[in-house]
Formats: C-alpha cells, structure tokens, sequence
C-alpha cells in the first residue's frame, strides 16, 4: 500500500494511452484487489487479525464487535507488539516478519507468511493499529481506505489493538454483499471457534454489541477445549483417534456411531495444527464409519493429519482455508482408516459368529446354533425343552454356564476367550430385528387385554400416538382415543414377562414425541430402535440361566452388527491369547 514508499515505480505509473494497454496500477488498488480476495466479509478480518496475534506469541486475545463487524471489529492481544518502524512496515504490501523467501514457505509454522493482511484490509476500513513492545512506549497509526493518517505516540501495554471501522465504505459493491448482522456475527463466531481449537492454551474472548458471547479460559488442554468450544455433551461422544501409516498420522477424536445425528454435527480438520476445510476428507472419515451409522447421520470429527511438512502446500488458497496435499490418496486412505480403528474399538472387533458359547457335543453337528425362522415370539419365560422334535432348546444348544455379572452383564466362556454381553443392549439387538420384521408384515400380534389400560398423554404425545398409529397397531398396540387426552389400550404385545405393556407404551410415545432417535432417516427403523430400547430387558434385572440362555442364542442368530442401536457394544471379549499374555504364559 501507499505508506512509505508513495512515489515509487509502481505507484500510479502509467504511460500514455495510445502507446501502452497495460499499466502497473497503483499499490492502493492492488491492495483493494487483494482485499477482495483476503477480506470476504467482517469474519475473515477477525480470521486475520487474531492469527496474527497468535503469530505474536499472544495469551490472550480479545474481540469485540458490533453490528457483526459492519461498523466495528477490534482485536487486542498480548503478544510481542511492534516498534514503531515495524508497525509502519507492518501494513505496506507484502511486509512480513514470518518469512524471508519462497524456501521459507516449506514448513512455515505461523498463520500468516504473505504481508498482505494488514494492507488489504486497511485499503478497505478506517484502520487503526496501537502496538507497544513493551516498556518503550507505544506507537498509533492510523489510516483511512489505504492512506495513513497519522503516525503518533499511545499509551498501550505490551501487545497490539488493531481497530477497523466502517467495513468497506469505500468500496460499495461489496459492502451490499454484507448479509445481516447476526449471521456475520454467527461466521465470526466460528472463526474464533476454530482458532480457540487450533491454540487450546491461548485464552479467547468475544464481545458482540458489548456483550461477551464467548469466553475460553487461557491454559486449557485439547480436550478441555473442545469440551469448552463444542460444549460438554457433544465432546462427551467423542473418542479418541490416534493413527500413523508411512508417512502420515491422524490423531483426535470422532463421535461414537451411535450419537450421530443428521444434524448439529461440528467437524473441524487441521494439517500439522493448522486449521482448514476440505469436504473430501470429511467424506472419508464419514466412510470410515461404514454401516455402523445410518446413511443420513454426519458424524463430528476433530481431527488432525501430520504430514511432512513438505508433503502439503498451505499456500493454494486466498484466505489459507484450503490446503493441497502431495500424496492425496495416502491422506485420505489414512483419514479413513484411522476413524474405522477409533470406532472400531466400539464395534466389538471380531464377529459374533466367532464368540458363542460353546456347544454341548449333543447339538453341535445336526441343529447348529442358527434358531430357525420359525422361532416363535420372544418368550423370555418359555421353559426350555418344551419343544420335542423342534428347534434346539437353550439347554441343548449350549452347556457352557453363564454368570451374570452386576444383574447387567453375561459372562461365558467361548472356545476362544472369555465374553461378555450387556443384556440390555442384546436384547435390544434382539427385539429391534424383530420388530422391523413385525413392521413389515401386516398381522397384528396383540394380546387382548382382560381390563383394558388407560393412559394419559400431553398434546405432543397425542399426536405421535396418531402419527405412529399404523406403526403402533402393528406391534400390537391398539391405542384408542377415550376423549380429552386419554387413550385406551385395548391389545399390547406380549414380548417377555418382565415387559410392562403400559410403561413401554407410555416411553416410547414419549421418545416419539421428544423427537428422540431422530437421527433415524427410516421411519419405521426408528420406531422400531424406540421400541426395542423400551422393551428390553433393563440393566439391573436379575436373569435366570434359562433366560440367559435364551437371550443369547437369540442374540446369535441376530443378523445386526455387534452393536446396539445407540452404537453401545453388545459384546466385549477377552481372548484368551490376552488373559495369557497378562498372565506371562506366553
Ligand atoms: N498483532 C500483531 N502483533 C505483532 N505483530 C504483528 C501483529 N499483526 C501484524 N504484525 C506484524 O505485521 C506483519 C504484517 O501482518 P500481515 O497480517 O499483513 O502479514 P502476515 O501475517 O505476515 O502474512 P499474511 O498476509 O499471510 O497474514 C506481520 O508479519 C507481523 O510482523
Ligand atoms: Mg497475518
């Protein structure tokens, strides 16, 4: 831009029209030019303006705002600060400290490198920059759409306070492109998200309308600032990925299968720390799930791939929110791989097929361990051998004793490990199978009752009854509308004798109506996972060696993967190469 060197070739130069087409335009509309691919919006101000004081080394940084950037964007931090010959420097066309030549730019480590931020943006505001190094005073410069003002002395404590006002005011095209304030604000917002992730132990603050919307403590480790930026609950289904193949590791976290949901996803990628989009990684990771997700959720991500520095060219993009890597395939097989591990540990590594109990010598040849289609309705109580000439009955498929655990969990023996299978989720797995079977056919199953039930709803839960009505009758529960909001339940299912027809009732219209098990995009799918969560044997129900039994030959003939509808793990497993390694036999 124009500051300190006004009169130099380039600036303004031009030679007579007749005899020359092209002229060398002058610095302040270069630095306008720039300014439109840098300067998008007021976001991507506080997107250069806060990595620029993280490249000063800062602790704290603190943005305010108002009227999301259109009138004002201030960014003070306490980093390093500049003397007052560097602060001139510092807004003149490609004046920068970070890099020295192209060779530099292998490698470089801070966010900026081209000395082209701080002029494009002050071509295009009214700019105002106070730094101080520290104890020798401070320096203010001041400019207005490309020209500076005035260069004088401030008072400021060690660090720099870079104010812009009047966004584009001098360039009216792109000031009508301005959308409202509050979506600036929401783009600005995810800016210093992102960079919150990317520095977790750099302190941030945003003041919208003088009010602070965010606040994130100096000092935090990943995880705490990702709990702190994403909030507690969304961290809180995430796991950890760490991953390294050749050249390339990926490490960070992604959600557990089962929280997935269509929407309300957060996913943030960094190369080497440094933060950046690219939608084809974000499918690749997405692919790492594999089935274990349903087609419609989006996984959050975090996730950061190392590379040799040479192996990705950060300097593709305008405004660095893109990267280009050497080896593409490579960053993205790993990507994929790395997610399908993470995930994978709640997936229950081996099939199920593998990890039955074992067979009593009486079964394993003829009968297998498959039930036949024409096992009849779930029937936790059934007595075993009840059934002569039919399929094998629990006590004859396998003599392996079960133990249960907690009144929650079932431990066997397997011919290749120790198993343990959470008795809520198998069954779940169970009925859940069953039911979307129950739902495509069109017999009802009902159990007329005695007495009928009556039960009462709030409005929404009326109407996800009358919603799901063809759902609800399928299953075998006939609600009927009894005046006000009171229904009546004529038949329900008879499914174990644990199950509470009427509570079930009751939670699964609840769930319906909450919009729980959204994330399903099938409707029927979704209903049918509600149902199953509902119906299922709970955590904490004392089974006998009969129902165990039952349940899990039933878990065995389940086609689902080995895991519940929430993406829970029905079944961990102990081989025995482990129980031996720990104990040194091997
Ligand atoms: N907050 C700050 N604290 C200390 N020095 C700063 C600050 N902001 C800018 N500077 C100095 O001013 C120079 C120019 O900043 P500018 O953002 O224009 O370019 P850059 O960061 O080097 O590269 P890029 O254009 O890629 O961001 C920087 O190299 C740095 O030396
Ligand atoms: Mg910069």
């Amino acid at each position: 831009m124009g500051a300190g060197r006004g009169a130099g070739i380039g600036a303004g130069v031009t030679f007579g029209p007749m005899s020359r087409r092209i002229a060398i335009l002058p610095d302040a509309v270069a630095d306008q030019i720039a300014a439109g691919e840098v300067v998008e919006r007021p976001a991507s101000v506080v997107k250069e303006l806060v990595e620029n004081a993280l490249d000063a080394g800062a602790q704290h940084v603190r943005v305010a705002v108002e009227n999301g950037g259109k009138t004002l964007i201030e960014v003070g931090d306490d980093g390093s600060g500049m003397s007052r010959d560097d602060a001139i420097l510092a807004v003149d066309r490609h004046a920068t400290s970070k890099i020295r030549s192209a060779g530099d730019l292998v490698g470089v480590t801070t966010f900026g490198f081209r000395g082209e931020a701080l002029p494009a943006i002050a071509s295009v505001s009214r700019f105002e920059l106070v730094t101080s190094e520290g104890a020798s005073g401070a320096t203010r410069v001041s400019i207005t759409g490309g020209r500076v003002d005035r260069v004088n002395d401030a008072a400021r404590q060690r660090g720099t306070t870079v104010s812009v006002r009047a966004l584009f005011f001098n360039t009216p095209a792109r000031r009508k492109f301005l959308r409202s304030a509050a979506s600036e604000t929401r783009a600005i917002h995810e800016v210093i998200a992102t960079l919150a992730l990317a520095h977790p132990g750099v302190g941030f603050e945003l003041e919208v309308d003088a009010t602070v919307r965010l606040h994130v403590a100096a000092g935090q480790d990943a995880v705490e600032r990702l709990a702190a930026v994403w909030g507690r609950d969304l961290a809180g289904t995430l796991v950890p990925v760490h991953y390294a193949r050749g050249s390339v590791r990926v490490d960070g976290y992604a959600q557990r299968p089962g929280d997935a949901r269509p929407t309300g996803r957060r996913t943030q990628l960094f190369v080497n720390g440094r933060p950046f989009r690219d939608v084809f990684l974000i499918r690749a990771a997405e692919a790492g799930y594999r089935a274990a997700i349903h087609p419609g959720d989006r996984p959050s991500l975090f996730l950061d791939i190392g590379v040799a520095p040479s192996d990705v060219d950060v300097n593709v993009h305008p405004a660095k929110l893109e990267v280009r890597f050497r080896e593409r395939i490579a960053v993205e097989r790993a990507v994929e791989e790395a997610v399908r591990d993470a995930i994978g540990e709640l997936v229950a590594a081996a099939p199920v097929g593998d990890w039955r109990p074992m067979p009593s010598a009486a079964t394993t040849d003829a009968a297998g361990l498959a039930w036949p289609d024409a096992h009849p309705a779930f029937d936790l109580d059934s007595a075993p051998g009840e059934a002569p000439g039919g399929p094998p009955t629990a006590d004859q498929a396998f003599s392996t004793p079960l133990l249960q655990l907690f009144d929650t969990y079932i431990l066997y023996q397997a011919a290749e490990g120790v198993v343990i299978v959470d008795q809520h989720s198998a069954h779940e797995r169970v009925l859940y199978e069953r039911v979307m079977a129950q739902l495509e056919r069109e017999d009802a199953v009902g159990q007329r009752m005695l007495l009928p039930l009556t039960i009462d709803l709030t409005d929404e839960e009326l109407d996800a009854v009358e919603a799901h009505q063809p759902e609800l009758s399928r299953l075998g529960f006939d609600a009927e509308p009894f005046g006000g909001r009171t229904v009546i339940l004529h038949t329900v299912p008879s499914l174990h004798a644990r199950f509470d027809a009427g509570a079930c009732f009751r939670e699964v219209v609840a769930d319906l109506a909450r919009g729980r098990f959204g994330g399903w995009a099938n409707r029927l799918e979704r209903f049918a996972a509600t149902f199953a969560c509902r119906a299922a044997v709970k955590a904490g129900d004392p089974l006998s060696q009969a129902e165990m039994r039952e349940l899990l030959l039933q878990l065995f003939a389940t086609d689902l993967p080995p895991h519940d509808v929430h993406g829970r793990s029905t079944i961990v497993q102990l081989p025995r190469e482990e129980l031996e390694r720990r104990f040194g036999r091997r």
